[in-house]
């Protein structure tokens, strides 16, 4: 079951230097978007689809190729402060403050749209979310195009997200009009969301920003509402999640103190294989090197503590064991500290809230 349709024509793939990005393969990619195309880019988070965000028809196409209900909003890119001014209505003191000390970089806001923005990109909302992100192909794309860029993360509805170039040609084939290659996404996991036009302003997806820096400039930051019940009753509700970031096979993820979480996976995958079932490990490396005699199919994560290098392979581990056609992904969560917060937000929901805590 893929869900995706192939078109049989392969995408177009252009090769970028991360560090030094050519100038005329940056041309090459901008005038898809200015002609009103589809161009996916690296970000230093995760990959993007990008679209000019001026144009509603090729906003349609983004919804529909991603397979994305039209009630999810985009976020616009950009990379100026003019561009800012030209998105919003009124710049927030607030959002100047955060935008000098976190951008360019893994941080999105959420203000109120101005009338440059077609509905479509805001799903209808009277609001925008604007990043501006750090990564050099990615400013300079925004920047040669000349306009701010839509893009959602470059990966199917609910899919995991696209952290390589070969990510998004297995996702979407022919179907995007070209493909930047520039390398692996460094942070690997997508921006943090502050929606500022509410009083006090709320986190609405912990990201590549850890809440802690955020809250020496906003002490009042908070999860919204939607993190605080994924918080607290994701294992006895897991009806309440809706499926995101998911591979396609089932992902069960243990929560405890490691010798105990280790034991209880052996057991576990024990009773899979007896009734014949195809099983996966999704774990840091420490686990992986005491569980080394088994023989099931690994997506090491990198050590336990360096949660940098977890953030960095998450998605391409998910992905990576869904080619293996498995029944079953084990995995276990992390501490919720700094970038873990985003990890374990990720992983939980790619679960569907399915956490045994031992
Ligand atoms: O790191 C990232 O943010 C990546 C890269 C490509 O920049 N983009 C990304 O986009 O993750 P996407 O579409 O996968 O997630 C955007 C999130 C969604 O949860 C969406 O609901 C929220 O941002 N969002 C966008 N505009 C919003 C708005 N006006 N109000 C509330 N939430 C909004
Ligand atoms: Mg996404």
């Amino acid at each position: 079951m893929s869900g995706i349709k192939k078109t049989g024509i392969t995408a177009r793939v252009i090769r970028i230097d991360p560090v030094r990005p050519e100038e005329d393969k940056i041309r090459e990619a901008a005038r898809v978007i200015k002609e009103g195309g589809l161009c996916a880019f690296p970000t230093e988070t995760v990959y993007g689809l990008g679209v000019n965000a001026y144009n509603s028809n090729v906003v349609d196409r983004l919804y529909r190729i991603k397979k994305r209900p039209t009630s999810d909003p985009i976020i616009v890119h950009i990379s100026d402060k003019t561009m800012l001014e030209a998105v919003v209505k009124t710049i927030p003191d607030i959002a100047l403050k955060l935008a000098e000390k976190f951008w360019p970089g893994p941080l999105t806001l959420i203000m109120e749209r101005s009338d440059n923005v077609p509905e479509n990109v805001s799903a209808g909302l009277p609001t925008v979310a604007v990043r501006m992100p750090s990564h050099k192909i990615a400013l300079a794309l925004i920047r040669e195009a000349g306009v701010p860029v839509a893009a959602p993360s470059a990966n199917i509805f609910s899919r995991p997200s696209s952290t390589q170039a070969q990510h998004i040609v297995h996702d979407f084939s022919g179907e995007v009009d070209i493909v930047i290659d520039g390398g692996d996404s460094t942070i690997g996991i997508e921006s943090t969301v502050i929606d500022l036009t509410v009083e006090p302003a709320v986190l609405l997806r912990p990201g590549g920003t850890p809440m802690e820096p955020l809250q020496k400039v906003m002490p009042y930051l908070k999860l919204g509402p939607k993190y605080i019940q994924l918080n607290q009753g994701a294992s006895s509700s897991p009806g309440m999640l809706t499926k995101h970031y998911s591979p396609r096979a089932e992902l069960i993820l243990y929560q405890g103190e490691s010798e105990k979480v280790r034991e209880e996976i052996r057991e576990h995958v024990n009773r899979l294989q007896s009734q014949g079932r195809k099983v996966g490990l999704l774990l840091p490396t420490e686990d992986m090197e005491v569980l080394s005699d088994f023989e099931v199919e690994k997506a090491d994560l990198g050590a336990e503590d360096d949660l940098e290098s977890i953030g960095r392979n998450l998605f391409a581990c998910m992905r990576e064991l869904d080619r293996k056609d498995l029944d079953v992904i084990i995995g276990r969560s992390f501490k919720s500290e700094g970038l873990g917060l985003a990890i374990v937000d990720r992983m939980i929901r790619a679960s569907e809230g399915k956490v045994i805590r031992v």
